[in-house]
């Protein structure tokens, strides 16, 4: 990330960071498999009604926060409310990414495995044989899966370790385009498959017998996940963005690309499993299962498959990195002399956490409570309890102990008199919606 503060020159290079940040797995993988548990259209609908409604004032009060802050997350809200107690929000926010980089390398590392296999595929002329990519072997293998993580956490370590995330960042101006035009290739090629109109219509057409409670719930986990809402990510962003820096046009940009890029994945995916007879509801591994039969039928499939996976694997690495940076920063204090020593022993301790969740599809599959697997439970627990607990303890900071006055200098100009309801929305409504919501999944 970054080591100056106001280091954003234009909002362009503001956006760009944390939109390389924000969207990663969560859009990718984790929309289509929750859609398609939980009933596809219909959680589509929730999901954009939450990201409008609930996601997108959250954002722009987290830009808001890091823009007044100016600071590292367990310090910011000391500074800004004279309360030393308040930085629980920060540190909530810190043990959130923790875990959540220990099973997002899980599927980081899944990643790594597929690129392994495909480039194999490529060296030997295989040119037919993806779809023989055999996923629940993959999984239920404990070494190949910890190497593969392993191999994740050590690129993002070597990465922040050595300070380059610029360097990424500058990457990601071409790398997160080409990975959308990419996306929108597998679309067509998905769209033009034998009985592809029926996935259209799952993932698109919301039949409201198909809303659940618990889709509910996880459509707002969802929101929360793909935004990073919570986990102080944005915050931390902001916070070295200059003061004439617009918030709303970067939370909003930010919203859009991610519902699009949501949008896109599910389109990509449900065609494909109505055209081959996939099963919607089959959870982690729907698009390692579904991909390899898409490629499969494009020219150039194995490398085209290849370059995908190199994409997808940069914005894996483009959110990860951040993850990282977030506890190395909060830990470190912004002392770079610090920062090559908490990034590996950061690095060791999220690999030993991601162990017993690479291994919950496998050996310790049999290990079921709460709301399923050890994986399953690691990302309730940050998507619907600590996210959104970091959330509400924000908007009740920002509602109630910060100036309404200066909360509007940040807000920037507003034509269209937004400040107000957004105000009431963030004072009033939503810690209410959340405080709901979370009791609900409870009982
Ligand atoms: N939004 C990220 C994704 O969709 C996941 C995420 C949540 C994240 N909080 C974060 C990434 C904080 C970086 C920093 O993949």
């Amino acid at each position: 990330m970054m080591k100056n503060q106001s280091q954003w020159k234009t909002s362009t290079g503001f956006i760009l960071a944390s939109a390389g940040s924000a969207i990663g797995l969560g859009a990718m993988w984790k929309f289509p498999y929750m859609a398609g548990v939980y009933g596809g259209g219909a959680f589509l609908l929730l999901f954009l009604i939450f990201t409008l409604l609930v996601g997108l004032p959250l954002l722009i009060m987290e830009f808001t926060v890091g823009k007044m802050g100016r600071t590292y997350t367990t310090k910011i809200y000391e500074k800004l409310t004279a309360r030393k107690w308040l930085n629980i929000i920060g540190w909530n926010g810190n043990l959130a990414v923790f875990i959540l980089f220990a099973f997002y390398s899980v599927i980081g590392g899944w990643i790594i495995i597929y690129l392994f296999k495909v480039l194999m595929q490529l060296v030997t002329f295989n040119d037919s044989a993806l779809s023989k990519i055999n996923f629940d072997q993959i999984i239920t293998n404990p070494w190949l899966t910890i190497v593969g993580q392993g191999i994740f956490i050590l690129l993002t370590m070597i990465i922040v370790m050595l300070g380059v995330e610029q360097g990424l960042e500058k990457a990601s101006k071409f790398m997160m385009p080409l990975l959308f035009i990419c996306l929108i290739i597998i679309v067509i090629k998905s769209l033009s498959l034998d009985g592809a109109m029926a996935g259209v219509r799952y993932i698109l057409e919301p039949r409201l017998d198909d809303i659940s409670v618990k889709g509910i719930l996880f459509a707002l986990g969802q929101s929360f996940f793909t935004l990073s809402l919570g986990t102080t990510g944005m915050i931390t962003y902001a916070s070295y963005a200059s003061k004439e820096m617009t918030i709303k046009t970067s939370a909003i940009s930010i919203v859009i690309m991610n519902i699009l890029v949501s949008v896109l994945a599910g389109l990509a995916i449900f065609p494909a499993i109505s055209a081959f007879g996939y099963k919607p509801t089959e959870g982690p591994g729907l698009l390692f299962k579904v991909l390899p039969s898409v490629f499969e039928q494009m020219s150039f499939g194995t490398l085209s498959y290849f370059v995908f996976l190199i994409l997808f694997l940069f914005a894996a690495l483009t959110s990860s990195i951040s993850l990282l940076e977030l506890n190395v920063s909060n830990f470190t204090k912004n002392d770079n002399t610090k920062r090559k020593k908490v990034a590996v022993i950061g690095s060791i301790l999220v690999f030993l956490l991601s162990i017993p969740a690479t291994l919950s599809f496998g050996s310790l599959s049999h290990i079921q409570f709460g709301v399923g697997s050890i994986f399953d439970n690691m990302d309730f627990l940050v998507s619907n309890i600590l996210m959104p607990l970091g959330a509400l303890g924000t908007t009740l900071v920002v509602g109630h102990l910060l100036k309404i006055e200066e909360l509007k200098a940040h807000f920037g100009r507003d034509k269209f008199k937004l400040f107000i309801p957004w105000y009431l929305l963030i004072k009033f409504v939503l810690p209410v919606v959340i405080v709901v919501i979370f009791i609900v999944q409870f009982i």
